[in-house]
């Protein structure tokens, strides 16, 4: 049964799909495809049909040498069925992703993605988008370290 993953952020262009396309490129080294299958998503509608962000996909070439695919699109509730894991960006990704499920029926589907974080002591991945270059990395790096646990916790 493959596990599928839903990397939430606030507009769908910086955190998440970086999360998408970082745990895409661990799922492919570990030999996983077809048994791990992520997608990402926004809370908010801004940006939908965006491509990544151009600093966050300079970032993530420079750091990894992966290319950021993707278009934004918002979340939505139907999302709660169709993904095992929904793993938020930060605390308030968090909130506004429960606030969308009924009386609590999704809410153990719905993860911190710095839960899975083994190196790094953060408990939300940073907004970089009114930041500098370095705030784009640091991004980068919080996601490796986030996604090998998480890869590490579906082996497991
Ligand atoms: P993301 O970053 O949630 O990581 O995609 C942001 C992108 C856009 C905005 C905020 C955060 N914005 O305010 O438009």
């Amino acid at each position: 049964m493959p596990s599928k993953l839903l990397f939430v952020c606030l507009g769908n262009i910086c955190r998440s799909p970086s999360a998408e396309n970082i745990m895409n490129l661990l799922v492919r080294e570990n030999g996983l495809e077809g048994e791990i299958v992520c997608d990402s998503a926004g809370t908010g509608s801004w940006h939908v049909g965006s491509p990544p962000n151009p600093p966050m996909a300079a970032a993530a070439f420079k750091k990894l040498g992966i290319q950021l695919e993707g278009a934004a699109r918002q979340f939505q509730p139907s999302d709660f069925e169709a993904f095992d894991l929904i793993l938020a960006m930060d605390h308030e990704n968090y909130a506004n992703i429960l606030c969308l499920a009924p009386q609590g029926k999704y809410d153990h589907k719905v993860k911190l993605m710095c839960d899975y974080c083994r190196k790094y002591p953060d408990r939300d991945v940073p907004d970089p988008y009114y930041g500098g270059a370095e705030g784009f990395d640091y991004v980068i790096d919080l996601l490796m370290d986030s996604c090998g646990g998480l890869l590490e916790e579906l082996k497991a």
